[in-house]
């Protein structure tokens, strides 16, 4: 039976799960932000906790949670495909110093396969493969949680260091350098911005396509390519990140260690209901039922939902279809605030 759970049911259910957990949960932040220079939107849920993760006490204490409008104007030119959008909601929850990998992942395991019943066999992650340059080893000990967490459920997951060159028959867990793996409001650890936290991240993905059925890579503008987690073919879906901020950048390669370490989880609420959904195409949530409806009576033609599209097939209705969906909800959330 199709697991119908709304935006707005699962939003409640993650807070008061983080609630269980004895986070206080804090309102949405403006996506204007307010005091802080460096950036035009708010485009992450940490972002108004920046002087927090640096150390400043937080007035509600060292657990929070929060579901927190973002806009990444960044994301535009990839509007258009199956799972980009401009405008989303992050699902978030902070450890000010508090508890670190061993409650993160096992939190994120209980709620994402114990609660909302995602099917851990379709469930995927990447951990930080490390870099001697940076100086940042690599992170053993996420994968060993994780592979813990599938073996509970009788899956030996296999770790892999390759993933660009292809998945073999059992691996969950997949290593990535720099750019995939770690997090910072710059990007990653190499572009991170000078007295930003940052760190190593492990991130969560599901699979819409296990048997292939659908041909999800094979119809792609990428199928001459392995198919792996971060492969963009559309097989595969990012559902969230957790970032172990445990540095700060204070200059070139140099990274500090916090005084505390920091955990900085952000998961976009739409992608979890399109994997609960087990549909690939985002745009076919519940929020964008009313004015996906509207647009199909206005313009006399049926969404079309294609996986294989993405944002360089201009001219296709279902590219112009996701584009109209997506800036009419940033634009209407942009105003409003
Ligand atoms: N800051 C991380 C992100 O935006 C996780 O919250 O992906």
């Amino acid at each position: 039976m199709e697991n119908t759970l709304t935006v707005n049911q699962i939003r409640l259910k993650f807070l008061d799960y983080m609630r269980e957990k004895g986070h206080a949960i804090v309102p949405s932040s403006s996506l204007v932000p307010e005091n802080d220079p460096t950036t035009l939107f708010t485009g992450s849920g940490m972002q108004p906790m920046l002087p927090y993760l640096l150390g400043q006490p937080h007035p509600l204490g060292t657990r929070i949670a929060d579901s927190q409008k973002c806009f990444r104007s960044q994301d535009i030119e990839e509007v258009g495909d199956n799972r980009h959008t401009t405008f989303f909601e992050m699902l978030g929850n902070w450890s000010l110093g508090d508890y670190f990998k061993d409650e993160q992942i096992i939190w994120m395991w209980d709620f994402l396969i114990d609660e909302l019943k995602l099917d851990p066999n379709n469930f995927y992650i990447t951990c930080f493969a490390g870099n001697e340059e940076l100086g940042v080893p690599r992170d053993n000990v996420s994968a060993e949680l994780w592979q813990n967490l599938f073996k509970n459920k009788g899956i030996n997951a296999l770790i892999s260091d390759t993933p660009e060159t292809g998945m073999k028959e059992g691996e969950k867990i997949f290593y990535y350098g720099v750019k995939k793996n770690s997090w910072s409001r710059g990007g990653h650890l190499g572009t991170a911005p000078i007295n930003d936290p940052c760190g190593p991240d492990s991130e969560m993905f599901y699979d819409f396509d296990p048997s292939t059925e659908h041909g999800y890579h094979a119809k792609s503008q990428f199928k001459n390519d392995k198919c792996h987690p971060n492969c963009d073919c559309g097989r595969f879906m990012e559902i969230g990140n957790n970032v172990f901020m445990e540095y700060i950048h204070r200059d070139e390669q140099i990274f500090e260690k916090l005084q505390a370490p920091n955990v900085d989880h952000g998961s976009g609420l739409e992608r979890w209901v399109a994997a609960i959904r087990n549909d690939a195409d985002m745009f076919n949530i519940d929020v964008f039922d009313d004015a996906r409806n509207v647009l199909e009576d206005l313009s006399g033609m049926k969404y079309i939902s294609d996986i294989s599209i993405t944002y360089t097939d201009l001219k296709n209705p279902t590219f112009a279809y996701r584009v109209i969906l997506d800036h009419v909800r940033a634009s209407t959330f942009l105003i409003g605030d």
